[in-house]
C-alpha cells in the first residue's frame, strides 16, 4: 500500500495565516500539522509517500519533509497547479501508486484513534472512517444501515445523519480509472465524496466508527482545538512516565530512609 498526503488547496478559511503558509506547515502545539497525519501513515508501516501541495507553498514542504530519511520514509512530490478538488489531487497519485492500494490522508486532519491496524487490514474495495460531530453540514455526510453504507452527501444542507466522513480514504486502485473519468461537480471541484460514493455502488465499501476525537483543522477554532487536545494528551503522557518513573525508582531509594 502506498500513501498520500493530500496538502494543496488555498486555506481561505485560516486566513491570513495561510498568507504565510501552507495550512498543513501551521502549529498544532509542537509541530506543523503535517506531521500528525504523516504520523498516521507511518504507525500503519507505510513507507512510499506522495505529499501533493500547491504551487505557492512547495518549497516550504520539501524544506520541511525533505527526502524522508529523517522519518525513515520515502516522500515524492507533486504539484497540483490549481486547487480543483481532493479528488482531482490523488488522481496525480496514479503512476506513483503502481498499481497499488492506496490511503489517502488529508493534510488537515487529526486522529486520536489509533487506526493503524485498519489501514494494515485492508483487503480491497474501499473504507472510510467516520465519526459523530455536531455539525455535519461543515462534511460529507455518511449515513449507514447495519454493516452497510448507504448514502454519502458532500456539505448537504439537510445532513440525514450526524456522521461525518472524515480525511482518511482507503481505495484499491480501481479509484485511478474512476477519478479519470469523474466529472466536476456544482462547485467546479472533482469530489473525494464522489469516488466514495463509487465503492457504495459498486460492491464493497467498509466503514469505522471512531471513537476517541478526530479533528479536522481547517477552521480557527479547530486548529485551536487541536493544539489543546494535543498538549493535554502530551501532558498526560509526560505525568504518566514521570509517575512511572518514581514508581521504579521508589525502591531503590527506601534503604536510604534509613542512612
Ligand atoms: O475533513 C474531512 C472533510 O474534508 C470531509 O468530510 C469532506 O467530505 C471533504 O470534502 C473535505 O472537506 P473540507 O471542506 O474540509 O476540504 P478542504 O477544502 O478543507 O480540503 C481538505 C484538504 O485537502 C486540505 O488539506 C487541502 C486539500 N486540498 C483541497 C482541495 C479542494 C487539496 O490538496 N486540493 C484541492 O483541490
Amino acid at each position: 500500500m502506498k500513501g498520500v498526503l493530500i496538502c494543496g488547496g488555498l486555506g481561505t478559511r485560516l486566513l491570513p495565516l495561510t498568507e504565510v503558509t501552507n495550512k498543513s506547515l501551521l502549529p498544532v502545539y509542537d509541530q506543523p500539522l503535517i506531521f500528525y497525519p504523516l504520523q498516521t501513515l507511518l504507525s500503519a508501516g507505510i513507507e512510499e509517500i506522495m505529499v501533493i501541495t500547491g504551487p505557492e507553498n512547495i518549497d516550504q514542504m520539501t524544506g520541511f519533509l525533505g527526502s524522508g530519511s529523517k522519518f525513515n520514509c520515502k516522500f515524492t512530490y507533486r504539484v497540483q497547479d490549481e486547487p480543483k478538488g481532493i479528488a482531482q489531487a490523488l488522481g496525480m497519485a496514479e503512476e506513483f501508486s503502481a498499481g497499488q492500494d492506496i490511503c489517502a490522508l488529508l493534510g488537515d486532519n487529526i486522529y486520536f484513534d489509533t487506526i493503524s491496524q485498519h489501514i494494515r487490514s485492508f483487503a480491497g474495495g474501499g473504507h472510510i472512517f467516520v465519526k459523530e460531530v455536531q455539525d455535519p453540514k461543515r462534511f460529507g455526510v455518511v449515513e449507514v444501515d447495519g454493516t452497510k453504507v448507504v448514502s454519502i452527501e458532500e456539505k448537504p444542507q439537510q445532513p440525514r445523519s450526524n456522521l461525518a466522513q472524515t480525511g482518511c480514504y482507503l481505495y484499491d486502485n480501481r479509484c485511478f480509472e474512476f477519478i479519470r473519468n469523474l466529472q466536476p461537480s456544482d462547485r467546479g471541484e472533482l469530489e473525494i465524496t464522489d469516488v466514495t460514493k463509487w465503492y457504495m455502488q459498486n460492491g464493497k465499501l467498509g466503514y469505522t466508527v471512531l471513537q476517541d476525537e478526530w479533528i479536522d483543522a481547517g477552521t480557527f477554532e479547530s486548529l485551536h482545538k487541536a493544539a489543546i487536545l494535543v498538549r493535554e494528551r502530551k501532558m498526560g503522557q509526560h505525568k504518566e512516565q514521570v509517575q512511572e518513573t518514581a514508581q521504579a525508582a521508589a525502591p531503590q531509594q527506601q534503604p536510604m530512609i534509613g542512612q
